[in-house]
């Protein structure tokens, strides 16, 4: 099992045991890329705070994940602008050339897919993001060659 650094709850300044465990699950998801069940559970010894509440803190907001991600985010917009623009197709698309559906995870551990509301460029529609590079006024057909390149750079970085 991992070790995981102590934290020091006394040092954390938030009103509530919400405002309290709020940072330290960050921190947690920071460390590890998420929040695992073994996580929760050391959190929930540390601070006191039964694991069932940890639990409900970290599903009730978006930010935290509970399941592993891959080293690629591709955030694919479904925001009104985009949903007009073809958002369907495009995480069609997205879907298909990754093997994966929205909120999953490819098996080499390269890719995640998750759906997000609006990515703040809406007259890019349609828009996805992965990692920090944004594609905008997309068709479905351009979906092949942008994943391309980062499973190209994947490909790399292994054989390195
Ligand atoms: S609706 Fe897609 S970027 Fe705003």
């Amino acid at each position: 099992m991992t070790e995981h650094r102590k934290l020091d709850f006394r040092t954390l300044h938030y009103a509530g045991e919400e405002g309290r465990l709020i940072p330290v699950l960050q921190k947690a998801q920071e460390e590890d890329g998420y929040i695992s069940r073994e996580r929760l559970q050391s959190i929930s010894r540390e601070t006191g705070v039964p694991v069932a509440q940890v639990y409900g803190v970290a599903t009730f907001y978006s930010q935290f994940r509970l399941r592993p991600v891959g080293k690629n985010i591709v955030r694919v917009c479904h925001g009104t602008a985009c949903h007009v623009q073809g958002a369907k197709g495009i995480t069609e698309a997205v879907e298909d050339q990754l093997g994966v559906h929205t909120g999953e995870t490819t098996a080499d551990r390269q890719f995640t897919v998750e759906m997000v509301s609006c990515l703040g460029c809406c007259s890019l529609a349609p828009v996805i993001m992965i990692g920090n590079d944004t594609y905008g006024n997309l068709k479905p057909a351009d979906i092949k060659k942008i994943v391309k390149r980062y499973k190209d750079a994947g490909a790399e970085a292994v054989k390195k």
